[in-house]
């Protein structure tokens, strides 16, 4: 017989039909009732045995974590909590587990912390919260390709093996084939990469967004959505080494289209998590309330997971250029009584702190800061016509989300080549290194538009959970690289 899945049963209870459901024991109770989950639902399904019907030896093997095949007839429930029940009439074994070791697992069915979770990465997809977080994973993926599909874009696949630094910041992983221990070397004793695999050094990719600039200025609107890698060495709830990110680039676009278009796509995200898994956003929601009882009132988020979302859709972004940002927090009571740990003047970079207290305490929603100074932002971004002398600013954006900071990084692109040639030379970037990014600003070049959107920090901001390492099914992080 063919299985019938949790989900469909419990969407469309057929009383009185004989079915089969397959999954892992969450828990039995009584000798009596199994809690089964196959994975399709947050939701288990009770199955009711008789136990004088079944072998003792079949009934040994009924444990948490087991995995087992259950044949029986779908019928109203008796007892209060579930509304339906399978009284089952054949068991099949599938896979055992040994109770002895499953308590020392995160499978015992009882309260662990994440950290115990994170140690058990492989078997943390069997609890509540992980089912929950990594099928709202899924459907966050799923939601931003449907936007971007319903839009007309097409997904570029951009290469994860480059020559290039696109971001500038020098913190990636080489990719080699040369022996560490005894590498070939040039005359001066340095490394000869004519020897490596590819001829010359490359390395994991930070972005695609310079591959797809390329493609969006023929096809007009594409998006990229892939790993990226980062070896910069911060160890914080925030980052990490291997992360997805999503890169629309549009031709024509300017920077306002660009903030547009982001603000669309986090509302689109939120909506679509709301409406299609409902149950799942409703389990983590109750989670995070519970756990916020433990924390001191003024640390408690004033709104729910839920409420959160809802705000989302139903508000407005706030949008500002970074020199009103530095004069709010100039002016903020906070600065005044010298409570930021950094300094805020005009042309450093702003620390979490200040983009924390902007977002969480001045606007209490997501904030959009742009047109940010030129000295720390990258290469590639749109130098604006009116920038006063000395005070250079690019059209850059950043948008910034309560309890995440920084959730999306983009940019008008430098479409002018000559402007282009100055980057390339303030920065001191070869231009025969990128000499085909330089290229297309000769053929046709128009003004164009992208951002990135880390993926693991919506998965955050939608699912509640404080550490990114809890959204991704293996993290990779300094030092940690397990399964
Ligand atoms: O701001 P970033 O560095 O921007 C870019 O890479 C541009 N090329 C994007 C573009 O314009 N096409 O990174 C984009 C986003 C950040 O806002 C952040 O959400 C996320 O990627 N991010 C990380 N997420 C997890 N771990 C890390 N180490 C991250 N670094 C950036
Ligand atoms: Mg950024």
């Amino acid at each position: 017989m063919k299985r019938v899945k949790i989900s469909d049963i419990l969407r469309e209870p057929n009383l009185g039909v004989d079915i089969v459901v397959k999954g892992w024991i969450r828990a039995f109770r009584s000798n009596r009732f199994i809690q089964l989950n196959d994975g399709s639902t947050i939701n288990t399904i009770q199955a009711v045995i008789d136990f004088e019907q079944f072998d003792e030896s079949v009934l040994k093997k009924i444990t948490t974590g087991a995995a087992v095949g259950l044949r029986g007839i779908l019928v109203e429930s008796q007892g209060a909590g579930q509304s339906v029940e399978l009284q089952v009439s054949e068991i099949e074994i599938i896979g055992e587990a040994n109770p002895d070791d499953v308590q020392k697992t995160v499978m015992q069915p009882k309260k662990h912390s994440l950290e115990f979770l994170r140690e058990q990465a492989h078997l943390r997809f069997r609890t509540n919260t992980f089912g929950a977080v990594f099928r709202i994973r899924h459907a966050v993926s799923f939601a931003i390709h449907e936007f971007f599909n319903n839009r007309g874009f097409y997904y570029l696949h951009t290469p994860i093996i480059t020559g290039s630094d696109a971001e500038g910041a020098g913190e990636m992983f080489r990719v080699t084939t040369l022996d560490p221990k005894n590498p070939p070397l040039n005359e001066d004793g340095s490394v000869n990469y004519k020897e490596d695999f590819f001829g010359k050094p490359v390395n994991l990719t930070v972005s695609g967004q310079l591959e797809g600039e390329l493609a969006a200025l023929a096809l007009g609107q594409i998006y990229t959505f892939g790993p990226t890698f980062r070896a910069e060495n911060s160890n914080t709830s925030r980052h990490l080494a291997e992360f997805w990110m999503i890169e629309p680039e549009v031709a024509f676009n300017d920077i306002h289209d660009n903030m547009d278009l982001a603000e669309d796509m986090l509302k689109y995200i939120c909506s679509y998590v709301m409406t299609h898994f409902a149950d799942d956003l409703k389990f983590l929601s109750d989670r995070e309330a519970t756990e916020q009882q433990s924390k001191p009132q003024n640390e408690r988020n004033e709104l729910s997971l839920i409420e959160r979302l809802q705000f989302v859709t139903s508000n407005d972004f706030k949008r500002i250029t970074y020199t009103e940002a530095i004069d709010i927090l100039r002016n903020s009571n906070h600065y005044k009584k010298k409570k930021f740990q950094y300094e805020v003047d005009w042309g450093t970079d702003l620390q979490s702190e200040h983009e924390r207290y902007l977002v969480e305490k001045e606007f209490k929603r997501p904030v959009i800061i742009s047109d940010y100074p030129a000295s720390f932002k990258a290469f590639y971004m749109r130098r604006n016509d009116h920038s006063e002398p000395g005070k250079e600013t690019v059209a850059a954006m950043d948008i910034l989300f309560p309890g995440i900071g920084e959730m999306i990084g983009g940019s008008q692109r430098e479409e002018r080549l000559d402007v282009l040639k100055e980057k390339f030379a303030a920065f001191q970037i070869p231009e025969e290194d990128l000499w085909w990014y330089i290229d297309t600003r000769r053929f046709g070049s128009v003004p164009h538009s992208g951002f990135g959107l880390g993926f693991e920090r919506m998965v955050m901001f939608v699912t509640g959970m404080s550490n990114i390492r809890d959204v991704i099914p293996f993290p990779r992080t300094p030092q940690n690289a397990e399964f």
